[in-house]
């Protein structure tokens, strides 16, 4: 797809076009990964971060958070109540916690291969070659980390070094997402949408650059303002001018997933809880109507919920795991889908590992 026809879909307004862009999304979705959703149960570990993401409420400078780690036996807890519930896969994340050290995170994986069928994906920050290197001989299968917006303007405002880093030069996003790629991983990233300062041009240079990237996962949501960052400050932060500027809401969010469905057939994407956040009533539904495939369900323990606050009011921080599945499970069955047993590998990856062998056939 053009550039110029990804910004007319994004900045395309009229339902009965728009209808059009669903219907194809869905289309490529049913055609190149079927019909069955996927869940994958998200255990929060850590709330801790070392980063000053102008965005983000997790941020190190945000002294009103108080914060959390759960211990191990706390997160084999929810493992269990994954196997339980029939997910195929774990998401381990956190914020950028030093004190989940390579080597705990190597028991913790290596403790969830021996004891569980699961798949293993973890989304733990920007994190050392020898960590990600570990993590991946330790039996984790996929890792997520999202590059936020390709303009890299934008991003040096937003996500200023690590503070110990000195005069440490840091890797770019991009080189570790080709460190995660080399060492076998599936890999995923996304972007958020709505970012004050992002234009149609950057977010359409941001879909192209999934399928650069030839994503195994991708991630969107919308930006949603959280009070105690520096992006909430309106007099520092400004839109972009002269009608450039990506609003942060629903329909775009919906726009993002079906194009990243149409540059990325075989991708796994999810119905994320921050579209929830803003349609509670059907934004996963409908995100899985235009091109996803993939909902997270939320296997935190309750206690730690809501101080996963990476944006205020987050969609089921009052719920329970047990309610989470019954909620999702529900909804999914409304819309005539079915849900997927087994790990749920990404058949992008899968088309990638597997040898091309038409051409001795
Ligand atoms: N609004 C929406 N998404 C956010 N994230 C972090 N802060 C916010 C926010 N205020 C997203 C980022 C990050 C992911 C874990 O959560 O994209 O990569
Ligand atoms: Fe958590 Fe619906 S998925 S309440």
């Amino acid at each position: 797809m053009q550039h110029q026809e990804i910004i007319d879909w994004l900045r395309e307004s009229a339902p009965i076009r728009l209808d059009d862009l669903w219907r194809l999304a869905d289309q490529t979705r049913q055609q190149y990964v079927g019909g069955e959703v996927h869940l994958r149960g998200l255990i929060e570990l850590s709330n801790y971060c070392v980063r000053l993401c102008g965005y983000c409420g997790l941020r190190a400078g945000n002294a009103a958070l108080r914060r959390y780690r759960m211990t191990d036996e706390e997160v084999m807890a929810s493992v269990r109540s994954a196997v339980g519930y029939g997910y195929g896969t774990v998401v381990l994340q956190s914020g950028e916690d030093p004190q989940l050290t390579g080597p705990r995170i190597s028991d913790l994986v290596r403790r969830i291969k021996r004891e569980t069928p699961l798949a293993v994906t973890l989304s733990l920050g920007e994190r050392t070659y020898e960590e990600l290197a570990s993590w991946r001989e330790a039996g984790a299968d996929r890792y997520l980390l999202r590059f936020e917006t390709s303009n890299r303007r934008l991003y040096d405002q937003i996500h200023p070094p690590r503070p110990a880093s000195g005069s440490n030069a840091e890797r770019s996003r991009f080189a570790i997402l080709e460190e995660l790629r080399r060492l076998g991983y599936e890999v995923g990233s996304g972007v958020m949408i709505g970012i004050p300062g992002q234009t149609y041009d950057d977010l359409a240079n941001d879909i192209e650059l999934f399928a650069r990237l030839d994503l195994d996962m991708i991630g969107v949501g919308p930006y949603l303002r959280h009070p105690d960052t520096p992006l909430a400050d309106r007099n520092a932060w400004c839109d972009a001018p002269g009608g450039q500027q990506v609003p942060a809401d629903e329909t775009t969010t919906y726009k993002v997933i079906a194009l990243a469905r149409l540059v990325c057939p075989r991708a796994n994407i999810p119905a994320t809880t921050a579209l929830a956040t803003l349609n509670r009533a059907a934004g996963r539904e409908l995100g899985l109507e235009r091109g996803a495939n993939v909902v997270m369900p939320n296997l935190t323990p309750q206690k730690y919920r809501a101080l996963y606050e990476i944006y205020p009011d987050k969609a089921c921080i009052a719920e329970t795991g047990e309610a989470c599945h019954h909620c999702l499970t529900g909804r999914i069955r409304s819309l005539g889908r079915q849900i997927a047993r087994g790990r749920g590998d990404s058949p992008n990856h899968k088309a990638r590992s597997t040898p091309d062998n038409t051409s001795v056939q």
